[in-house]
């Protein structure tokens, strides 16, 4: 069997570059090692760049997010009590888009179904061969079967345990990582969000913040023990912490209720380079990992999709392979800025065991600067926003 692109990965990157190389008339096949609800059954964060909502408008997958998401122009910082507001729309020209990672990946299936596109399930040893040669192909296992596809380019979108980034020789690749000492209890319940913008409190508790899907579906999250379970938390608990955390004026207003999925995430700051080797390019999670706190990972992973896209498209119009060459290159400068605000953002709203008072007091004068200082708000608001492509 022969395609154009094997995708390794139907995630959010994968389905949205299978998405838009299909609008340009060019064929791959995705593979994917869990069944379609497993990949629908995760929970991650629900913040649009507005450069990820234009490229679900160019994959023609912006239907339901435009009259389901929720536009918003600002968000609220909680500390030592009292909140202030950094207003996107007037520091930028831009807005984000809230609207679940979950339904964003539904969209994508839903499309890909539509153009009929070879998705492959519950596939097994993915092998990506010859990567360095202009002659690649990938096998895989399925339903006991073993299958052979030849291809032009491999895009590796199979996320931070796949087997793309490791079939890049040590030697010629560097990792850079940054494990941070604590994790995010989450808990996504049916009842109205505290709020109609976003809080993120730092609190000498830790962190908290309180997001939303939708006007009867909230999300929220407390910092925690990187050790600790979520079985050692009731909801009570929970909310109980919660509401110490945030700003008693949220607090007081804090609807609660049984919660529907209740999970801890690490928090981890990771990035590999290059993210090309030879016809094998990696997207998204695949290639980096940014710590949630900004919601960057998924908005990330649409900028990697942006310009392989273009690469690629460039490359089968006219044969010119200078997308594709300085893919790397670009992918990574961005990746690189977006990380530096990710690690900003965690730094200023999280309790670090073993702070001591100075750290305490930076981190306060910190959010007093952002607070006072509408050059710093604008600095914070066009990262949130997103950097451009
Ligand atoms: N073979 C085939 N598929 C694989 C393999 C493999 N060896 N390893 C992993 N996969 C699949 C996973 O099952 C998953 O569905 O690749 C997909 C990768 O999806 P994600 O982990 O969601 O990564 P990505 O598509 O890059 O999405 C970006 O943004 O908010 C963040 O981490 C969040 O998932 C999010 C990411
Ligand atoms: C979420 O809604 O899950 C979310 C929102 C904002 C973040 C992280 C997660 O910064």
């Amino acid at each position: 069997m022969r395609t154009q692109v094997v995708i390794v990965g139907g995630g959010p990157s994968g389905l949205l570059l299978g998405q838009l190389l299909h609008l340009a008339g060019i064929d791959a096949v995705i593979l994917e090692r869990k069944s379609r609800d497993y990949v629908l059954g995760r929970i991650r964060a629900g913040v649009l760049e507005r450069g990820l909502v234009d490229l679900m408008g160019q994959a023609g997958v912006d239907a339901r997010m435009k009259t389901e998401g929720f536009v918003h122009d600002g968000t609220l910082i909680g500390y030592d009590g009292e909140m202030f507001r950094v207003d996107f729309a007037h520091h930028t020209d831009a807005t984000v888009m809230v609207y679940g990672q979950t339904e964003v990946t539904r969209d994508l299936y839903d499309a890909r179904d539509a153009t009929g596109g070879d998705t492959r399930f519950e596939v097994d040893n993915v092998v990506i061969h010859d990567a360095d040669t202009d002659a690649p192909f990938v096998t895989f296992d399925q339903g006991g079967e073993s299958h052979h596809i030849d291809c032009d380019f491999v895009a590796g979108c199979d996320g931070f345990h796949g087997v793309s980034r490791k079939t890049i020789p040590d030697a010629v690749r560097t990792d850079f990582e940054k494990v941070y000492p604590f994790g995010w209890l989450g808990v996504l319940s049916e009842t109205p969000p505290v709020n109609d913008e976003l809080i993120y409190a730092n609190s000498a508790r830790g962190f908290a913040l309180c997001s939303m899907r939708n006007a009867q579906l909230s999300r929220y999250y407390i910092q925690c023990d990187t050790a600790d379970s979520p079985d050692n938390w009731t909801d009570d608990a929970f909310w109980d912490e919660l509401r110490r955390r945030i700003p008693a004026e949220a607090a007081e207003t804090l609807i609660t209720g049984p919660s529907i999925e209740k999970s801890i995430a690490p928090l981890r700051s990771f990035v590999t380079e290059p993210m090309r080797w030879g016809r094998l390019f990696l997207c998204g999670d695949a290639a980096h990992i940014v710590p949630p706190t900004g919601a960057k990972g998924l908005n990330t992973a649409a900028s990697d999709v942006h310009y392989l896209n273009q690469g690629l498209r460039q490359f089968y119009a006219d044969g010119d392979s200078h997308g594709i060459d300085t893919y790397s290159q670009k992918a990574l400068a961005r990746v690189w800025k977006t990380q530096r605000f990710s690690w900003w953002f965690s730094n200023l709203m999280h309790h670090y065991p073993g702070q001591t008072d100075f750290d305490k007091k930076m981190q306060l004068a910190e959010l007093a600067f952002l607070r006072d200082s509408p050059e710093a708000q604008a600095a914070m608001a066009l990262n949130y926003v997103g950097l451009p492509y």
